[in-house]
């Protein structure tokens, strides 16, 4: 019997949630901290050109065979190719993507629980509970720990309403809040003295920093974390899209809201710094640099924001409230990768495959906590850096090789009946067959060698 599957009620829906999973950490953390000790705008290009020039077209691979076979990547994949043997590395790519995802949000949690904590304590301090406030934002196993788990909560109660009662729903809530609460903060550091400074480093590109081989991974293992792009999560998300929605155009609308999120987000972080530095706030390390990304978020930041009084509690609540918005909606992305897996190929009711998932990743992330030291840069080093573009790479690979072209003309053909005449046609299937592999192959290449 075949398990009822979900689907997104509407277009507006599908792309919240898209927009929803790609908008994280990554892009209004990662991304302009990033950019600011890159270069600036020499950052900004080479990840706008590692974005619509690799991302999309691998974003495009992952929505298509999703919308095609609406499965999750383990299914989907294995179904694509004639040949067992094909099928086969076809599922394993699949159950490479899945323990990925879970790989990213056992780390992810963590760090989305400190803001969390960040958000709730200056409420809590202006309320008179400095201790606690304190308690929340200083690092220690105990606070870790329990706010990881509230976090894992959150996700998991989300995943657990399905497609269009949780992710659906909570996406086109929490979506516009993002977006209207990250302007209003922009507009508003941007009044303060020191901001131009800062847009300066953003605007101004340093090009000496553009080629370096190391600079390259970094912006394309960004771009790839920034889409949420090789681990099943675009598949598992564009499985749940109507048979009526345009792939190729809603696409594109995705990577734009989410890169166009980026941008914007360094119109606050960038000039937010140096509105903390002209404050007096430390934002340079002894050798000269700027202050590694942690301390940027955690400890200029909030430096800035003590500078401010009722402003700076009104600013930090709002600033570590965005923050958690966008970790959420990218969790819920990350969770649903293993939870449809088991419900497709276990079947196991959405609730035990829920608790089942999510606790095992948050049992991992105890472990991480318990073991920061040695396995949070690890984790993160061989999830985002390597395995990402990795299964990016091989998820071209079944897009451009091993699904038939007519099937995939078909695919095209449900929404636009001249699809063989478009654009989308005559380049992007040979792009994903040789021109992606290629270049990520050899990025990955030089990193590794
Ligand atoms: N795209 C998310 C971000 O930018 C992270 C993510 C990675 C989400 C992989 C889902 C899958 O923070």
């Amino acid at each position: 019997m075949a398990t009822p599957r979900g689907e997104f009620k509407s277009r507006l829906g599908f792309l919240f949630a898209a927009a929803g999973s790609a908008v994280g950490l990554g892009n209004i953390w990662g991304f302009p901290t990033q950019a600011a000790s890159n270069g600036g705008a020499a950052f900004l290009i080479t990840y706008l050109a590692m974005a619509f020039v690799l991302a999309y077209p691998v974003l495009m691979a992952e929505l298509l065979i999703g919308r095609h076979t609406h499965q999750n990547m383990v299914t989907a994949l294995s179904s694509l190719p004639r040949r067992a043997f094909w099928r086969r590395i076809g599922a394993l790519t699949g159950i490479g993507g899945l323990i990925t995802a879970s790989l990213i949000l056992s780390f992810y949690g963590i760090v989305s629980g400190w803001m969390l904590g960040f958000a709730a304590s200056y409420p809590l301090d202006a309320a008179g509970l400095s201790g606690q406030a304190q308690w929340l934002t200083g690092f220690g196993i105990s606070r870790n720990l329990l706010l990881m788990l509230v976090f894992m909560a959150l996700t998991m109660a989300v995943v657990l309403g399905g497609v269009e009662e949780g992710i659906e729903r909570w996406s086109r809530r929490l979506m516009p809040l993002l977006i209207v609460t990250l302007i209003s903060l922009a507009l508003y550091v941007l009044t303060l003295e020191g901001a131009v400074t800062g847009l300066k480093v953003y605007l101004l590109p340093d090009f000496g920093k553009i080629l370096s081989s190391e600079l390259l991974l970094d912006a394309l293992g960004s771009a790839f974390f920034s889409l949420s792009l090789g681990v099943g999560t675009m598949l598992i998300y564009g499985s749940y899209l109507s048979d009526k929605v345009h792939v190729p155009s809603i696409g594109a609308q995705v990577a734009l809201l989410d890169v166009g999120i980026a941008v914007l987000a360094g119109f606050l972080i960038l000039p937010a710094m140096y509105v903390a530095d002209a404050r007096g706030v430390a934002i340079f390390n002894e050798a000269g640099g700027l202050l590694s990304e942690d301390t940027l978020i955690f400890s200029v930041l909030p430096g800035l924001f003590e500078t401010m009084d009722t402003a700076g509690v009104l600013l930090a609540t709002a600033f570590f409230l965005l923050m958690s918005i966008a970790a959420l909606t990218s969790s819920i992305s990350m969770l649903e990768v293993p939870v449809a897996y088991l419900i497709e190929q276990h079947r196991m009711a959405r609730g035990t495959a829920t608790l089942l998932a999510g606790g095992t990743i948050a049992t991992f992330s105890s472990l991480i906590v318990l073991n920061f030291d040695t396995l949070f840069g690890a984790v993160i080093t061989l999830s985002t850096r390597y395995s990402q573009p990795l299964l990016g790479l091989l998820v071209c690979l079944y897009a451009g090789w091993l699904w038939q072209r007519d099937a995939l003309l078909a695919e095209l053909k449900k929404t636009d009946a001249l699809a063989e005449h478009r654009l989308f046609w005559r380049v992007w299937p040979l792009y994903v067959k040789w021109l992606c592999p290629v270049i990520i192959g050899i990025i990955l290449a030089q990193s590794v060698l």
